[in-house]
């Protein structure tokens, strides 16, 4: 739903979001409705921010590749012979066709239109009925490439030459999750779910407990947590919970043992990580669970996420039955009701009969979300001459 007559992308709108959290009112309704505001997001946050395209572990060989989309952009995602994992624009330099869909192991790529054939680094190795055409040089006609970079086993991207590198924007969360070593654990199953809500509805519910008492009532709430929010020095929010037993399994039923590695707060609960843009993490005493969120429309979003388990859980006789009873039941079950949650948000932040709100102290990183997001949204600098391509 489209504002009539305000111009959405003047900062006077949102002097009242930017204040001291305890006097702060929530984001304007066209923040999750209106398209040019969405626009802006895209060219804004999602182009010059590292985004997650998923685990390296799904291409693990060299020649395996995958097809992914990020905000209306198809990429290719491909493990060369050197093993080295490199990003494309997933577009034919020849007329614009995708050159793969899906994922599989390939040593070249043939366009499917007209044949055009590029290499797992990107070169044009086969151009089809060219010979004729003047001055064309293969070698100017390789795949686009985009900036890859790998941070504990999550492969990103950004469309940015001048975005910080992936370390500097993950900044001392590194730290608090180091213990875990989630480069060397591996997701086994994806659970994928779309879902009629803007993707910041779903990135606030992943960084707020607040909710935890009223849509998990039944089913997560029973575990009892002390919980906090801490300042971080990095492109993340992050709450930390302090509990018995684990946060991966709903309180009752059987889990693996916890990760004999863990220090600090990791080994005495759950750190809660959105990791701007689209990544969250759940890093609990026996396991992690994450979600990868992919905007498809202001009002659509795309989740893949699953479990990140260690060597040793995987390698258990019992892991597969107390993975389906326990772990994949509590994963589906929170979602579920989170997603139920987020659907029936968007609808309400799209009523005309809305209204800003307020917010409580104990939903801190929402707050900080809603600011990073205004500060890329309403900044100055522009997205086009800088980005890839
Ligand atoms: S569009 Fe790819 S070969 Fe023609
Ligand atoms: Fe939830």
């Amino acid at each position: 739903m489209e504002p009539s007559g305000i111009d959405v992308f003047d900062p006077a709108h949102y002097e009242k979001v930017r204040r001291p959290i305890l006097e702060a009112e929530t984001l304007p309704f066209w923040c999750y409705t209106s398209e040019p505001f969405y626009r802006r997001e895209i060219d804004r946050v999602f182009l010059r921010s590292w985004n997650t395209v998923g685990r390296a572990e799904t291409i693990p060989n060299p020649g395996d590749y995958r097809a992914v989309e990020l905000v209306g952009i198809p990429l290719l995602l491909a493990r060369g012979k050197d093993g080295m994992i490199r990003a494309f624009a997933n577009t034919c330099r020849h007329r614009g066709s995708q050159v793969v869909s899906g994922t599989g192991n390939r040593e070249t790529f043939m366009c499917p239109y007209h044949g055009w054939t590029y290499d797992l680094a990107g070169n044009l190795v086969g151009a089809r009925g060219m010979a004729n055409t003047e001055g064309f040089d293969r070698d100017d006609y390789g795949l686009v490439p985009v900036r890859l970079e790998t941070w504990n086993g999550f492969m990103f991207v950004t469309f940015a030459t001048d975005t910080m590198g992936l370390l500097d924007w993950v900044g001392d969360l590194d730290g608090h999750l180091t213990s875990y070593d989630m480069e060397e654990m591996r997701c086994v199953k994806y659970l994928e779910f779309e879902i009629a809500a803007n993707w910041k509805v779903w990135l606030e519910g992943a960084s707020e407990d607040f909710h935890v008492p009223t849509v998990h009532r039944t089913t997560l709430d029973k575990l009892k947590v002390k919980h906090w929010t801490e300042e971080t020095q990095g492109q993340y929010c992050r709450l930390v919970e302090e509990h018995e037993g684990t946060r991966a399994v709903l309180p009752g039923d059987e889990a693996f043992p916890f990760i004999p590695t863990l220090t600090g707060a990791a080994a005495r609960g759950t750190q809660y990580t959105v990791l701007y843009t689209n990544l969250s993490i759940a890093t609990t005493r026996d396991c992690a669970f994450f979600m990868e969120i992919y905007p498809l429309g202001v009002d659509r979003t795309r989740l893949r996420g699953g479990f990140l388990f260690t060597k040793e859980t995987l390698a258990r006789a019992d892991f597969d039955e107390i993975c389906t009873n326990s772990y994949y039941n509590r994963l589906d079950t929170g979602v579920r009701e989170d997603i139920h949650v987020a659907e029936s948000q968007q609808i309400g932040l799209s009523s005309r009969l809305y209204r800003p709100g307020r917010i409580s102290d104990q939903e801190p990183n929402v707050h900080y979300i809603w600011n990073w997001i205004l500060d890329h949204v309403l900044g100055t600098e522009s997205p086009i001459r800088e980005v890839v391509g």
